[in-house]
């Protein structure tokens, strides 16, 4: 028979098994260590791998990822003809999507300044902008990006976006490329960061590219940690260019006791919540998938293996 493997929470696996016995009695549903018939494994679904767990594993054909980011599974130990599948599902999309209209308003609306002010004993109001003389750039525009988008459209922000492929999205003016990215960044007051992370992209959230932006730009980081310098973030906050930074994302996870970004007060650090894969609707999502597979048809959110997303 056929069979995946769930490997991760316990509360989880439990609950997709029962789901999956419902609604996709085909395909077993085994809860890691449960190795018998490693045969029969063909789809293994997890959000971190060993090197023992992929060799237990002889006949796997799909490994889905648990979320919406790839670049947490070593894909180095995985063999290559095996297929690789983000997760694209209801829960992660409207979530993100919230974190980033709370961010970007927090920011819009001066929350840092005013959070500083008040611990300070000041009242001191500013000048307030209309969302039509803000602009707002995503850099990325994947799933998360364009849900992203359209949650903060009617908000009335004016909206950018860079990839490296660019897109055409209504309402968006996108930029493409590496040539594409200087007229982009200097417009963007508010920078979100939706990027994927790959070689290319680590580390891209550094000086040079905080110089780009006009000064007193804030950004957003809900991708990874590893797209940030830490210390040019530092930086550019203590000089000025940049006012603020939402960081739901850190490297390492969690932060270090102490370090500086836990009481920095231009940052807003939250532990990896801003796009959650919910148990109740992600499992839905695997299964439409799986049913994609077992129609001979491609998943929806395989990846590219040499390209990294
Ligand atoms: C979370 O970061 C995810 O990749 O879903």
């Amino acid at each position: 028979m056929t069979a995946i493997l769930h490997c991760g929470d316990e509360a989880r696996g439990a609950l997709w098994r029962e789901i999956f016995a419902r609604e996709l009695p085909e395909v077993e549903f085994r809860c890691w260590p449960d190795l018998e018939e490693a045969g029969d494994i063909r789809f293994l679904v997890a959000w971190t791998l060993t090197p023992e767990l992929i060799a237990s594993l002889p006949r796997l054909e799909i490994l889905f990822s648990i979320g919406a980011g790839v670049d947490q599974l070593d894909l180095g130990i995985v063999p290559p003809h095996v297929r690789v599948v983000r997760m694209i599902e209801p829960g992660i999309t409207t979530t993100m999507a919230q974190y980033v209209v709370m961010a970007v308003l927090a920011l819009h609306r001066d929350l840092p300044f005013y959070l500083a002010e008040q611990r300070a004993g000041r009242w001191t109001p500013r000048d307030v902008l209309l969302c039509s003389e803000r602009s707002v750039g995503f850099l990325g525009l994947g799933e998360l990006a364009r849900a992203s988008l359209t949650a903060l459209a009617p908000l009335g922000f004016r909206l950018l976006g860079w990839s490296r492929g660019g897109g055409e999205i209504d309402g968006v003016e996108c930029h493409a490329g590496a040539g594409g990215l200087d007229p982009f960044l200097a417009q963007c007051d508010i920078l979100v960061c939706l990027l994927p992370l790959t070689d290319e992209t680590r580390g891209i959230l550094c000086r040079d590219l905080f110089d780009r932006l006009p000064r007193g730009a804030a950004i957003v980081n809900a991708a990874r940690g590893g797209h940030l310098v830490q210390e040019d973030l530092r930086a550019a906050l203590d000089e000025g260019q940049l006012s603020a930074a939402f960081l739901d994302v850190a490297d390492p996870e969690p932060l270090p006791e102490g370090h500086p970004f836990h009481s920095h007060p231009a940052i807003f650090l939250t532990p990896h919540i801003a796009g959650v894969t919910r148990r109740e609707t992600a499992v839905h999502s695997l299964i439409a998938n799986l049913r994609h597979v077992l129609a001979g048809r491609q998943p929806e959110g395989e990846i590219d293996r040499r390209r990294g997303y």
